[in-house]
């Protein structure tokens, strides 16, 4: 079968679209269906029924496309061609109408959907803007403040939704789609149906008060900082209010293809392929067996066992919560039970769920309780022989076959797993804070994790709704390792001349969503002290990179938690304000360690800040601890905020260019003669040959 076939039903030409795995509109299908509807012209059918086979309707235009010259027919030819055509003809949508998708079925003349449809415009999730008129005639059958809403936020709306918002027009019985859709078109034949053209809706400018967009312009500028395309979505919508139909056409075709040749873009467009290939995990088949989840237990109940249980609670699977003692376990329930709560308040969550959830975590502090569970994960205290003990206790109670993990953080889980006789079941489910909502999750196999272990853990992740992340095991794993060289390098700055507040502001100004120091304050500076205190002063590097967390630990000032840290907190609404006392103590701390403090630029700090992470994450790649670069950016944009619109760190190092990364990495190993400036061997490599990460990784796939 090709990948559009045309079928006469009766008195109607069924148009077949076959381009799996989600029908996405790639040149040749947009090909064939312009051939397919100028043929039916004249024909003897009466309408044309567009409806796809597989899992989906179009999912949108094919983004693998993108990079590459663009082909006749266009979007607007074919879309123009379906519009004009002089028999009606009507979308049958079933899965996800996308993008290019819905925007084809909204140049037909009648839409219709079964109930388990979604339709959306994610477009703005990929630095892009519907291009095929969506901009245009959205807003014409839904309204101005209703089509920014839904094409600046980029989330499919379901069927049922979509009918009551007019933007389909039938939504079928049942779930039959081809027998819904035909007898939804022959009743269009019977009743003489008009050719219905969104076009030739017409929006009232005067209905619009002056400055209106203007206004939006201004408010997205903050809700959307940094973000091209929503701007040029709000431009395309008040084109489309204020300009006829082909001129508001144009004007979306050029907002488009500055959006598509823009970086950002193409950052976003390599997110959504990175987080896919994720997924893939080398040398591990498709078909490797996964073994059944059906029970979980935690240990620990603490900041991070409690949300790791509600993400089990809320898809069903019954947990139980062990903890040492009956306070620490009333305790951990408590704060689950708030969170909860929390979501009710904010009408997240109804009540009813809350006590669905509620009624699925059982605590215990006795580890028979564990003995028939499928998963343990583990969340005491970052501490090696507490952690073994555990492990040599679950290895004791639980049955063959269950998977056991650890949440830690830095510990090596080849010596947790070597505390057990099963070490190929114990693998790292390393979540993020707060573990209820963080997106990443970084899944660490040990030296002896068996295969299935691993597809159950990939495959779980997504069950629970996590972005899951293969790593091997090293200090920190791909997150935290690179994360230490970036926090170090951020406490080298504040001592050598910034502030708390520029390094903040310049780094939330390049994207990240908080600054360094900000973070310190938030996850407390007593967590590095407390790593520190059992290193050696070699392995704890360069004295000026720790000094003043040391200090300020010792001062009593661990963070937001103790409402001083960096910076001072207000009690009741946790607004910082700069400390003098804290500047005082960063120059005495120079003095000290004999730094003449000195200004630095915006453009210096970000440079300071970013080059560690591409550094460290090129090492990581060296030594094999991550797959692939696209894996590293995943990390970065999903577990600590780094700007999707820059799609990660070694997605922006490629687009720095790697010869610039290397000539200031070596230019700063020469001035400082710090080790950690040192070029990654990677990095020299790629740099001298003119390669680039994406290049790199496509030759080892
Ligand atoms: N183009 C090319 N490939 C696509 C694609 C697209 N639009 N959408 C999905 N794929 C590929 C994926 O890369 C993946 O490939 P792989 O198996 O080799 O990794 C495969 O299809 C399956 O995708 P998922 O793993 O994401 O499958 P799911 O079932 O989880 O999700 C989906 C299906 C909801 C359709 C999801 O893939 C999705 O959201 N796709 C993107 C939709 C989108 O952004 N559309 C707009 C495109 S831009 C556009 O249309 C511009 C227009 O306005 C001109
Ligand atoms: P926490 O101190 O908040 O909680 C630990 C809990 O474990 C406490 O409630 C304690 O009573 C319990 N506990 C200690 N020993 C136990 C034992 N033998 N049996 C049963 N329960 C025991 O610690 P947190 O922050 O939740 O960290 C837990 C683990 O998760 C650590 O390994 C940490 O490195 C890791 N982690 C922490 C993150 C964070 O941001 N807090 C992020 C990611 C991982």
């Amino acid at each position: 079968m090709s990948v559009v076939d045309y079928q006469v039903h009766e008195q109607i030409g069924i148009i077949w679209i076959n381009n799996p795995p989600v029908n996405a509109l790639s040149s040749e299908l947009r090909n064939g269906i312009h051939q397919a509807v100028l043929n039916a012209q004249s024909d003897a059918t009466k309408a044309l029924l567009l409806i796809c086979k597989g899992r989906t309707f179009i999912a949108g235009a094919d983004i693998s496309e993108f990079d590459k010259p663009a082909t006749k027919p266009s979007f607007n030819d074919i879309l123009g061609t379906i519009e004009s055509s002089s028999k009606p003809v009507i979308a049958a949508i079933h899965g996800t109408a996308l993008g290019g998708g819905l925007e084809t079925a909204l140049a037909c003349h009648y839409r219709c959907a079964v109930g388990s449809a979604m339709v959306g415009l994610p477009e703005v999730k990929l630095g892009l803007l519907p291009g095929a008129g969506g901009t245009q005639r959205v807003p014409r059958l839904i309204g101005i403040e209703a089509a920014i809403k839904m094409i600046t936020g980029g989330n499919p709306i379901p069927a049922a939704a979509a009918l009551s918002a007019k933007l389909i027009d039938h939504v079928i019985d049942g779930d039959d789609l081809l027998q819904g859709a035909l007898a939804y078109t022959e009743q269009l034949i019977a009743d003489n149906a008009p050719l219905k053209r969104v076009r030739d809706i017409t929006i009232d400018p005067s209905s619009i008060p002056a400055g209106t967009f203007d206004t939006i312009r201004a408010q997205f500028a903050v809700q959307a900082r940094g973000l091209i395309a929503p701007q040029q979505i709000i431009n395309c919508i008040e084109a489309a209010a204020t300009l006829p139909f082909d001129e508001g056409l144009a004007a979306e075709q050029r907002f488009f293809h500055e959006c598509m040749v823009s970086s950002q873009s193409a950052a976003m467009r390599h997110m959504f392929f990175a987080q896919r290939e994720a997924n893939k995990i080398k040398g591990l088949p498709k078909d490797t067996p996964q073994r059944p989840i059906k029970s979980v237990a935690i240990i620990g109940g603490g900041t991070m066992g409690g949300g790791i249980a509600m993400n089990f609670a809320s898809i069903g699977i019954p947990v139980t919560l062990l903890e040492i003692n009956p306070e620490a376990l009333q305790r951990g329930l408590g704060i689950v039970e708030k969170n909860y709560s929390n979501s009710v308040k904010k009408g997240k969550l109804s009540d009813a769920k809350k006590q669905a959830c509620m009624d699925l975590i059982s605590g215990t502090t006795d580890y028979q309780d564990l003995a028939h569970v499928d998963l343990v994960i583990e969340a005491v205290f970052e501490n090696l022989a507490i952690k073994q003990q555990v492990f040599s206790q679950l290895d004791k109670v639980c049955k063959p076959g269950a998977i056991l993990a650890t949440n830690t953080s830095y510990q090596n889980i080849d010596q947790i797993a070597a505390a057990t006789q099963r070490p190929q079941d114990v693998i790292g489910l390393h979540f993020f804070s707060p573990a209820n909502i963080m997106k990443l999750l970084e899944i660490v196999r040990a030296d002896k994790t068996a295969d299935d272990v691993i597809a159950t853990a990939m495959q779980l992740a997504k069950t629970i709704g996590k972005v899951p992340v293969l790593a091997r095991v090293c200090d920190g794993f791909i997150g935290n390792r690179m994360f230490s060289e970036y926090s170090r390098e951020a406490q080298l700055c504040l001592i050598e001349g910034s502030t708390p507040e520029q390094i903040d502001t310049v780094m939330q100004d390049f994207g990240m969503a908080m600054g360094p120091i900000a973070v310190g304050d938030l996850a407390g500076i007593d967590i590095g002290y407390k790593v520190r205190e059992v290193l050696s002063d070699e392995q704890k590097g360069n004295p000026a990179s720790y000094c003043i967390a040391d200090a300020l630990v010792e001062m009593g000032r661990l963070g937001q938690k103790t409402g001083a840290g960096y910076y001072k907190y207000d009690a009741q609404t946790r607004a910082r304000t700069n400390d003098p006392e804290v500047m005082a103590l960063v120059e005495s701390m120079a003095v000290a360690h004999n730094i003449t403090r000195r200004e630095f630029s915006d453009a210096e700090l970000v440079l300071r800040l970013i080059l560690p992470l591409i550094n460290e994450g090129a090492k990581i790649l060296e030594e094999g601890i991550a797959q692939r670069p696209g894996d590293i950016d995943v990390v970065y944009v999903f577990g600590y905020g780094f700007p999707v619109y820059r799609g990660g760190p070694m997605q922006y190092a490629d687009e720095l260019g790697l010869a610039s990364v290397y000539e200031q990495l070596t230019r700063l190993h020469q001035e400082t003669g710090e080790a950690s400036w040192q070029p990654a061997t990677l990095i020299k490599t790629l740099a001298e040959t003119g390669s680039s990460f994406a290049q790199w990784a496509n030759e080892q796939a």
